[in-house]
Formats: C-alpha cells, sequence, structure tokens
C-alpha cells in the first residue's frame, strides 16, 4: 500500500467553537490509518491546533508565512510566531494568494528559504490557469513556477518539501482534473526536479490538489506520481476528509 499525504487547507473557514469536535475526531481518525494526516488552519486557530493536536498523529501549519524574521509588516506573520505554536506546515505560493494577494514567484522562492531554514515543511503549490491550459501553456508555466520556486535550494531542501500541483481551474470549481491530466503534470513536475537536483522521482512528495472529494479520490490517488492529496472543500466537512483520508491504494 502507498503511504498517502492527506492535508486538509481550511482556508478562511470554521470557527473556534467548530474546531473543538473536529480535532478531536481527526485526532482519530489519523490512529486508524498508516496515511499521514494534516491540516493547515487559519492563523488564529494555531493556539486552539496546538492544544488538541500537538503530540497527536495530526500534523499542523499555516497556510502563509511572511519571508521577513521581523519588522513593520502590518498584518503578517513571521516564522518564528509559528514556531510558538508547534507549526509543523505551512503551506506557500497557494494560487489564491499568487492571484488576490499579489504573491510573485521570488516571493515564493524567498518564503520557501524561510520556512526550510526555520524547519518548517512547505506545501509549495504550482498550478496553471485554465487559459494556460487551453493555450497548451501548461507546461511551460509549471515549468517556470517549478524553477523559479527552488532557485538556490540543495537536493536535501527539494526532499524536505511537499509539493502540491493545483490547476487554478480546478480550485473550488468542483472541475477535477482528470486524473491522466494530474499524473502527466506531477510526473513532468517531479522529472523537471530529478533533473534539476540529482534526486530520485520517488525522493520528491507531489500531491494533487482541485476539487478533490470522496467520489473522486481514489481514481486520482492510486495514479503512481500521486503521493497524496491537498484538500480545500472536503476537508471541512468531516466525514468527506474522513473517508479521503482511509483511502488504502497500490
Ligand atoms: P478545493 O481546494 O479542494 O476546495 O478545490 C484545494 C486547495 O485550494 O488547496
Amino acid at each position: 500500500m502507498k503511504k498517502l499525504y492527506l492535508i486538509g487547507n481550511m482556508k478562511m473557514n470554521m470557527t473556534k467553537s467548530s474546531l473543538d469536535p473536529y480535532f478531536t475526531e481527526l485526532v482519530k481518525v489519523a490512529e486508524k490509518t498508516d496515511n499521514i494526516v494534516g491540516v493547515c488552519v487559519p492563523y488564529v486557530y494555531l493556539c486552539k491546533a496546538q492544544k488538541m493536536l500537538e503530540g497527536s498523529k495530526v500534523l499542523y501549519g499555516a497556510q502563509n508565512i511572511n519571508e521577513h524574521a521581523s519588522g513593520a509588516y502590518t498584518g503578517e506573520i513571521s516564522a518564528s510566531m509559528l514556531h510558538d505554536f508547534g507549526c509543523e506546515l505551512v503551506i506557500i505560493g497557494h494560487s489564491e494568494r499568487r492571484q488576490m494577494y499579489n504573491e510573485t514567484d521570488a516571493s515564493v522562492n524567498e518564503k520557501v528559504k524561510v520556512a526550510l531554514s526555520s524547519g518548517f515543511t512547505p506545501v509549495l503549490c504550482f498550478g496553471e490557469t485554465l487559459d494556460e491550459r487551453n493555450a497548451n501553456k501548461h507546461f511551460d508555466l509549471v515549468r517556470t513556477q517549478i524553477e523559479l520556486a527552488t532557485e538556490g535550494l540543495t537536493a536535501d531542501d527539494v526532499k524536505n518539501i511537499i509539493f502540491a500541483y493545483e490547476p487554478i481551474w480546478a480550485i473550488g470549481t468542483g472541475m477535477t482534473a482528470t486524473s491522466d491530466q494530474a499524473e502527466e503534470i506531477i510526473s513532468y513536475a517531479k522529472d523537471l526536479i530529478v533533473a534539476k537536483f540529482g534526486v530520485k522521482k520517488n525522493e520528491i512528495i507531489m500531491l494533487y490538489g482541485g476539487s478533490l472529494k470522496p467520489s473522486n479520490a481514489e481514481d486520482l490517488l492510486s495514479k503512481p506520481s500521486i503521493d497524496g492529496g491537498l484538500i480545500g472543500g472536503a476537508c471541512l466537512k468531516m466525514e468527506d476528509f474522513e473517508s479521503i483520508i482511509y483511502q488504502n491504494v497500490e
């Protein structure tokens, strides 16, 4: 059986009180599987995550990090602050941050470096828009994103990253990439990293994200290059998240 990485991205959802039963259940679910379970919560709930998840099998973390150590960056959160809450994971370069909050490939690269040097596992997102795919530019776009995001990193660094291919047209839209489309890009992106860093293909962890749900999980997760999923909408409903977490694929 493949050990899958199944990481929830709560985005700007959930409430403090809804997290009590949610985390309690997630700890139990993670105990019952060999898959690796994680969840990235809104900053303000990291304190609760630490209280309820620290020491459990559930990895937890944030959805962004600032690239600077400290200073006049109103509204931002630093690596040392995330450390204070015991974070293990941090999502970097999510398309919503790239599109709505002007994150660039250069800032994504800075954030990845800060996260790695601070001991976090970056969940590094990349993926194309529908226009880019329709214009057959998705391979070039993915190559550029991967190259720029990993600039200046070492082979050991890339082995410590969880990459996540998230085609923008599939995020929160209900449109899912077919498992063949996801496999094709993920295999291609892994080959790029192998060529650039001299690592083995099976040393790279790469997830699929974009409308991953119980009904399509098995099909996507059983693809040979796909190591798991980054799960947005479906992680908010424990029943759905659970059914994805319990996937057993060869
Ligand atoms: P979705 O989001 O599962 O709701 O499409 C995935 C993500 O954006 O990480």
